[in-house]
């Protein structure tokens, strides 16, 4: 709790390819979600480099990730946004909460056994312990909701365990917080793949379409969008590449299914995709000029880094410096 209000925390990964499946389902709804719940939105650069990154990329990610999330309607004012390294808060509560989890839960977590499959070059203990530094992030700020995928629920919910077993050596000083996993009802799926959901790392290029897309391509890629064999524009079973064109339309026009139909009728799929790509590049023009123009100045987003890590920091003191206290650690 923070005041009257409920915290929610969210983490994120300092890449700049956000997709509209992530635009239309989370971001852009980021500022209803602030009115209910004190937000704290972080970009975590610790996290990352548990996989290799060039040192000049991991950078350009982080500020451009910042702008990105400001250039979709997040209000610095309202939302805590800040970047992980500057808060060394969560690197010392992980360091201990990696006294409080076992080695068993770690190797249990699916991302982990994912992630070494795919990096078997560099299986390092930052990979393994990736879920505690979560539950430090998370644990720091008595947050009461995460928001999250359905592929970090399990992270979460270790957070959970590891937060109900300090507190019961310990008590009282976590709150215990709930995962919300976000509704499938408003699930993008890939352009290429319809019964596939769209993801980032999707390696067909012309499956997913990007927030930072030029118009152009975001035209190309919903011409080149598989259907079916039918001809008319309707939201039936089967019908997979159209229903998520029609989700698409919908979601950016704000109009029903059957409306679409009604415009559509008479029309082929051509039309159709050519209308969506045309709806979708008008809807993330005025973000992507924000985005850029934020990119610019350079100052301006270290001021607003600044800020968000003192007021990130406050809160972060505080849950360290009791856990501390309580662990018998000498204050001087
Ligand atoms: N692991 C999350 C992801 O890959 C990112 C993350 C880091 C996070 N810390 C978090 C998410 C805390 C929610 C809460 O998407």
């Amino acid at each position: 709790m923070f005041q009257d209000r409920l915290v929610s925390y969210s983490g994120v990964q300092p890449s700049g390819n956000l997709t509209i499946g992530n635009y239309l389902g989370a971001i852009r709804n980021f500022s209803l979600y602030s009115e209910k719940y004190k937000c704290f939105y972080c970009v975590v650069d610790e996290h990352a480099i548990t996989v290799r990154q060039n040192p000049a990329e991991l950078r350009r990610r982080t500020y451009e990730t910042l702008a990105l999330y400001m250039a979709c309607g997040l209000d610095p004012e309202k939302n805590t946004l800040y970047v992980q390294s500057h808060v060394h808060e969560h690197a010392e509560l992980a360091w201990i909460l990696n006294c409080f989890t076992g080695f068993g839960e770690l190797s249990r977590m699916t991302q982990f056994k994912d992630k070494s499959q795919k990096h078997a070059d560099n299986i390092n203990a930052g990979l393994f312990t990736y879920p505690v530094l979560m539950a430090a992030d998370i644990l720091l700020y008595q947050t009461d909701v995460v928001p999250v995928g359905i592929d970090q629920k399990q992270h979460v919910e270790l957070c959970r365990d590891i937060a109900e077993r300090f507190n019961q050596i310990h008590p009282d000083t976590f709150t215990i917080p709930e995962p919300i996993v976000s509704k499938s009802g408003m699930k993008i799926m890939s352009l290429a793949d319809p019964t596939k959901k769209m993801s980032k790392s999707d390696e067909n290029a012309n499956a997913v379409v990007y927030i930072l897309d030029d118009r152009d391509t975001i035209i190309r890629k919903f011409k080149r969008a598989v259907t079916d064999s039918d001809t008319s524009v309707r939201f039936a079973e089967g019908k997979d590449g159209i229903n998520n064109l029609m989700t698409i339309y919908s979601c950016f026009t704000g109009k029903t299914m059957e409306e679409i139909e009604r415009e559509f009728e008479g029309h082929g799929y051509g039309d159709f995709k050519l209308a969506v790509g045309e709806v979708c590049a008008d809807a993330l023009a005025p973000v992507q000029e924000k985005f850029h123009a934020l990119l610019k100045d350079k100052a301006a987003l270290e001021a607003q880094m600044k800020k968000g890590a003192e007021e990130a920091s406050y809160y972060a003191r505080r849950t360290l410096g009791k856990v501390q206290k309580k662990l018998g650690f000498v204050k001087i």
